[in-house]
């Protein structure tokens, strides 16, 4: 008989199946055994008569520890008592490997959890996460390509920094005395790109040496980037307000029973779907800091964790705030030349505690002001010499943004820390597995 999913089974819901995963729950009595089977869809309750099989698969049963693998084949009938509301009697059990006892029992720290992460991907949370995360991949791709936008790849050994060079990681280059860093943006290649292709985007590996423990950073994380010629801040403000609403949509479509394993408020996130994101400045959000919290923030800083907060409490819905003090600001982000004090830029902020999930910008045109800017924070301008070539021959006003896979991972499925939004986690404190 040829091997059916648990999903596919219980959509036949009677007669015969032939089934094949891992045994995720399994307990006996003198005349039952009874298997709660996984595999990549779902699991179900698998029950096994003693006097209905032969005496060397009872035995077997004796043996089948918890993540043993297994074949088996029987009937499939519903049955309210049964976990997923379906139960199989089995005739035929194959038992493929008989695991050794598993290192994970309940209620285990994170740290255990994270230390054993590959046996742990096989939980239900990891799993709805990761199908989760995969669905969210898959709708940035289509909502670009749908518009037109072109895949572009950078590399990701870079020779000099975008972001700042305190969360830059080193990586050694042939040469003994020679060395290159890991990406930590994709942007500075986007910008000769989008000269040659126009719109573009990409999802890639990106890498910070973050020294902050928080649970929103990772030392490397995903980042979903867009670049476009011709576009001011306004109109990219809106394309990632459209992007950040359809993304939340397709996960609403496609993963309805991964939200309910994660015991996700799905009307939060219709919410999040169907409603205006408000556009504010950070002239506009210091007000409200002030006015609604009694928060007396000082001008000129980034906003922090505690204030984003606050800001996103008051809208229940993302934010988008521009104009962030250009000198907080990655030299590349250009001065609004009303008020150059501030920068032409925006970082979308989500409700619940997440914050910051994407940040962009205009890009200078000004050769000169990048390179101030760059010698303000010790940074050879001489390095830069080919991206200033852009600005050379045939500029053209041009704007991209970033948008964090993992932090929206975390926020669509509620995750209390990024370290759950990403297979195998590298933070400071963690390399491995
Ligand atoms: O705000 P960031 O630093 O922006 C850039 O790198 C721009 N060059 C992007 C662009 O304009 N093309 O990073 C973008 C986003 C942040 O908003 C955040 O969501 C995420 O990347 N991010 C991190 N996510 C996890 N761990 C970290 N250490 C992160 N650092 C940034
Ligand atoms: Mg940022």
């Amino acid at each position: 008989m040829e091997f059916m999913t648990v999903k596919e089974a219980m959509k036949k819901g009677s007669g015969r199946v032939a089934l094949r995963g891992w045994v995720w729950r399994e307990r006996k009595s003198n005349a039952y055994a009874f298997i709660v089977l996984r595999d990549e869809t779902d699991i179900i309750q698998c029950v096994i008569e003693k006097d209905k099989v032969s005496s060397k698969v009872w035995k077997d049963t004796n043996d089948l520890l918890i993540e043993s693998s297994i074949e088996l084949e029987g009937t499939i009938k519903e049955d309210k008592r049964a976990p997923t509301g379906y139960e199989v009697h089995v005739d035929k059990l194959n038992v493929i490997q008989f695991a050794d006892r598993f290192p994970i029992v309940k209620d285990q720290s994170p740290e255990f959890l994270l230390d054993n992460r590959h046996l742990w991907l096989r939980s239900r949370k990891m799993v709805a996460v990761m199908k989760i995360r995969s669905t969210i991949i898959g709708a940035i791709h289509k909502f670009f390509r749908d518009r037109g936008y072109v895949e572009f790849t950078a590399p990701i050994l870079q020779p000099m920094q975008s972001e700042g060079g305190s969360t830059l990681f080193e990586v050694k280059y042939f040469d003994e005395n020679d060395i290159t860093y890991l990406s930590q943006t994709w942007q500075l290649y986007a910008e000769a790109a989008v000269f040659a292709l126009g719109k573009i985007y990409d999802v890639a590996p990106t890498f910070r040496a973050e020294k902050s423990k928080t649970s929103r950073h990772l030392a490397e994380f995903w980042m979903c980037e867009m670049e476009a010629p011709w576009i001011r801040l306004e109109e990219l403000t809106e394309i990632a307000k459209e992007e950040i609403k359809f993304v939340i949509d397709e996960v609403l479509k496609n993963n309805k029973k991964e939200l309910q394993i994660l015991q996700r408020d799905v009307r939060i996130l219709e919410k999040y779907v169907k409603e205006k994101y408000p556009t504010i400045t950070y002239d506009e959000a210091m007000k409200i800091l002030k006015t609604k919290f009694g928060m007396d923030v000082k001008w000129g800083k980034d906003l922090r964790t505690v204030e984003e907060e606050k800001i996103t409490e008051h809208f229940g819905v993302p934010v988008v705030v521009t104009h962030y003090p250009s000198e907080a600001m990655a030299f590349y982000k250009p001065p609004e030349p009303k008020n150059p004090k501030v920068a032409r830029c925006f970082d979308m902020l989500a409700p619940e505690g997440y914050v910051e999930i994407a940040g962009g910008s205009e890009r200078s045109l000004d050769i000169e002001y990048m390179k101030k800017r760059l010698r303000e924070m010790k940074e050879d301008p001489k390095k830069y010499e080919w991206y200033f070539d852009l600005r050379r021959y045939g500029s053209v006003p041009h704007a991209g943004y970033g948008v964090g896979l993992e932090r929206v991972v975390a926020w669509i499925c509620g995750l209390e820390n990024i370290k759950d939004a990403i297979p195998f986690p590298r933070t400071m404190l963690r390399k491995s597995p």
